[in-house]
């Protein structure tokens, strides 16, 4: 709760700033008196309540409040009692349900987007909702579509993919997963919120056809999929808040896509009242600053007529409606079923597992070997990242103990250290508890000496403590704060993993380096009610270089090495550079020449640049897999199952080798505005149409088995185009394939295209030697380019090229095909 209470307060404080930066720049504000769109009558029923409701309850419908018996989820608004309209609990999120009780944490969305797997993303839909109901939740925060544009995007690990067409077929399953349980699902950050980086202000300057094509196509199918709800994105786009965005709220949202249910704005995302509500805004969460008492007051001195409310309700209540929340025909809420959840969480971490290289046989892993596990996430599970898609989750097992049930002998070494070691005594004078310094209820304790380096070294300071965030000792060395309050997002949004002690005390870390000899230090603590303990810890050179000196020990006794390697992500924060965070890269260079049969296990948030790739035996992408991402990735490493997953997103060489690099008007922005001058080319369209090799591109993964694909077909249908092939298993073990068609430009359109774009895809498994006819459908939409003058799709007619393959790359099979009108 008081994650909640705190993360709140940050963004409230946000707001402010935002609300500045808006009358600076001035917007494309829609007029405050738009015409209400006439709607539709949403069912007697609700017309019913509408005509029964006061103007004060009607605004109570609108925005959020404090829920009286909060279960730690993220919003509340409350219910007309005595007209028997039920409150709605609104939950993130993405990977499983964000209660303060525990829940099946589900893999991260990319780990589930990498099976290439609809049904397997209806099945994931279907935990969540019934977890969520279960959990005494109504609407879902989830799921997340922002197409992956830039490598550093903090949320890339919440989200699907760069590509429009699996990030679409993706969040129609789960969302008719999710709803098929009776829970409200909540399509988000609806639009163009594809970095985290000034995600609260930044403006977004996209042309039409590229909005269209890239980013909005997965919303749409959420659209049709049925989706309850949709969340408007923090940032601006063209010039105009999304909270307020009439293009995107009404022109194309209600007129364009039919949507019939409501709107909410992401957390403190609201910017205004009459501008939001008229340009189609139906809630402001958590609270209501804008839509409380400031409507109340625009209604009743004219300043926004009542219909404009009515029409916010009438959305917000047909929805409940459907779901059967007026009239109690909802089903009962269900029991919890942890086993059937951890069942689809190890389905999908297995199905999502990607292998990116495997030489010399390097995997799969002999039963009963010896291997060294080495890495802070071989022992401790990094089960999900931070922010909104962090849950509490049933259980972890360590990798390390599932690998043990596997292996010989298994030798285990930290190589890369997270949490720190204890000072020793005699460095601090006068000496005190720095390992377990306890602070009594409501006082206060300080400490004022010195602390002793034998020798100049980089130091990391890393402290432990019980406390919320804010009220952390303070630590001051040679008269510097080590740990002060981070602006903005730094303080509340810190990762799933380095942020918590395996013991469940929040962490801090500050680097620096110390010459040899005394600095003072000053500590001041104030615990709170319930007390303070706190534990000062270091890392040194020396203590970095004896990790690495045993992990290089471990990994010279063992045949085989497996090196988990992290980077953990969050909301809030985007990450500065591609490499591996700390000192890892070092670390892998050294494991890898102590023992060339290394796999690198990458616990990480989307791609990573790997200098060190060419060192290695294998490497295994498997994102953050959730409750029960240790049996996955050991199931895996031992070749109990293929490894089902393909990249979503290409993987860049470096950080000057992908689309948004060295740009900085593309990313992250100047003076507060973005430029999506890559237009269309995101993702493996960019890689294709610049000629730049990617590290690994779109749809790679391998398999322990090989695929062979032959008689390619084409042929134009009514529907767009029916592409049919043969794919043979010709290795020795039953594996998974994911053979992937792609389409090329039409000689017709003047418009831009790209090279080439995936047009469909099957996921399948074959037994050795076993053949398969593949019939693939192309929808005329993925033939079609949006014209910004005629506002629409057009057919893009003429000889198309189609090609099959097992990646964007890796196109074995090309035919060609005439598209007529
Ligand atoms: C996130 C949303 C989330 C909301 C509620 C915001 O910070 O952007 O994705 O649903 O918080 O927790």
């Amino acid at each position: 709760m008081s994650d909640t209470v705190s993360r709140r307060s940050a963004l409230r404080l946000m707001g402010g700033a935002i609300a500045v930066a808006t009358a600076a720049t001035g917007g494309l504000m829609p007029p405050a008196h738009a015409e209400a769109r006439p709607e539709a009558g949403a069912g007697p029923r609700v017309e019913g309540l509408i005509a029964k409701l006061t103007l004060d309850e009607k605004i109570s419908l609108l925005h959020g409040a404090t829920d009286p018996a909060s279960l730690g989820q993220a919003g509340y608004v409350p219910g007309v009692p005595r007209l028997g309209i039920p409150p709605l609990r609104l939950t993130d999120g993405p990977a499983g349900v964000r209660v303060t009780a525990h829940a099946t944490a589900l893999p991260a969305p990319v780990l589930l987007a990498s099976a290439f797997d609809p049904s397997l993303a209806r099945r994931y839909g279907q935990v969540v909702g019934r977890e969520g109901r279960a959990l005494g939740q109504d609407v879902l925060l989830s799921p997340m579509v922002n197409l992956i544009r830039t490598p550093y995007a903090g949320r890339n690990f919440e989200t699907f993919s760069e590509d429009p067409l699996l990030a679409s077929r993706l969040v129609a399953a789960e969302i008719e997963g999710i709803q098929g349980e009776h829970l409200i699902a909540t399509v988000k950050h609806y639009a163009m919120n594809n970095q985290e980086q000034n995600r609260m202000s930044i403006d977004v300057r996209v042309d039409e056809q590229t909005m269209h094509e890239i980013e909005l196509p997965g919303f749409e199918a959420a659209i049709d999929a049925g989706t309850g709800a949709v969340m408007g994105a923090y940032n601006k786009v063209n010039g105009t808040f999304a909270c307020e965005n009439k293009t995107l709220l009404t022109d194309i949202l209600r007129d364009r896509w039919g949507f019939e249910g409501w709107v909410m704005t992401d957390w403190f995302a609201a910017h205004s009242t009459v501008a939001a509500l008229t340009a189609g805004l139906d809630m402001e969460m958590p609270d209501g600053t804008y839509f409380g008492t400031a409507l109340k007051t625009a209604v009743q001195n004219g300043g926004v007529a009542e219909r404009y409310v009515d029409r916010a309700v009438r959305r917000i209540l047909a929805v409940m409606d459907r779901f059967g929340l007026l009239d109690g025909s909802i089903p009962p809420r269900p029991a919890r079923d942890a086993a059937a959840g951890a069942a689809v969480a190890l389905e999908v971490a297995k199905a999502g597992a990607t292998l990116l290289r495997n030489e010399h046989r390097t995997l799969p892993l002999a039963r009963g070997g010896s291997v060294a596990v080495i890495g802070p996430t071989g022992s401790l599970p990094f089960v999900s990242g931070g922010g909104s898609a962090h849950v509490v989750p049933d259980h972890a097992d360590s990798p390390l103990d599932a690998i043990k049930s596997r292996a010989g002998k298994v030798t285990y070494a930290l190589g890369e250290d997270l949490f720190g070691k204890a000072i020793p005594a005699s460095a601090f004078s006068p000496a005190f508890a720095s390992e377990g310094q306890q602070v009594g209820a409501g006082k206060a304790w300080s400490y004022d000496g010195t602390l002793t380096v034998p020798d100049a070294d980089e130091w990391t300071f890393v402290l432990h403590f019980s406390s919320p965030p804010t009220a952390r000792p303070k630590v001051l060395l040679d008269g510097t704060e080590l740990f002060p309050q981070a602006a903005g997002y730094g303080e509340y949004f810190s990762g799933g993993l380095v942020s918590t002690a395996p013991d469940g005390l929040s962490v801090r870390r500050k680097t620096l380096t110390l010459a040899k000899g005394t600095h003072t230090l000053a500590i001041r603590a104030q615990a709170g009610a319930s007390g303070l303990l706190f534990r000062l810890r270091g890392i040194t050179g020396a203590t970095r270089a004896q990790d690495v000196a045993e992990a290089v020990r471990a990994a010279q006794v063992a045949r085989d090495v497996v090196l988990f390697a992290y980077e953990d992500a969050t909301e809030g924060l985007d990450r500065s550079t591609l490499a591996l965070p700390g000192h890892q890269e070092r670390l892998i260079e050294a494991v890898t020449a102590a023992n060339p049969r290394t796999t690198v296990v990458l616990n990480t948030s989307s791609s990573t640049s790997m200098p060190w790739l060419g060192r290695t035996g294998a490497v295994l992408q498997m994102y953050y897999p959730g409750q029960e991402g240790a049996a996955a990735t050991a199931a895996v490493l031992y070749g109990e199952c293929d490894p089902g997953g393909r990249l979503t997103q290409s993987f860049p060489v470096d950080d000057h080798h992908h689309p948004v690099a060295d740009n900085p008007l593309r990313y992250p922005g100047v003076d507060g505005t973005e430029e999506y001058s890559e237009g269309i080319h995101v993702g493996y369209r960019w890689y294709d149409a610049q000629g730049v090799r990617p590290l690994f591109p779109f749809g790679h993964g391998l398999s322990y088995t090989t695929f062979a694909y032959d008689h390619l077909r084409a042929c134009r249908t009514r529907r767009g185009l029916e592409v049919s092939f043969d794919v043979r298993n010709t290795g020795r073990r039953t594996g998974v394939a994911v053979p992937q068609v792609y389409v090329g430009r039409s000689p017709d359109l003047r418009l831009d295209q790209a090279v080439r774009v995936l047009g469909g895809f099957e996921r399948l498994t074959l037994r050795a030697g076993e053949r398969r006819r593949v019939t693939v459908e192309v929808a005329a939409r993925t033939l079609s380019s949006w014209d910004p003058k005629r506002h629409d799709r057009v057919l893009g007619t003429g000889r198309r090229t189609v090609w099959v393959g097992a990646s964007s790359h890796d196109l074995r099979l090309r035919a060609s095909v005439e598209v007529g009108k």
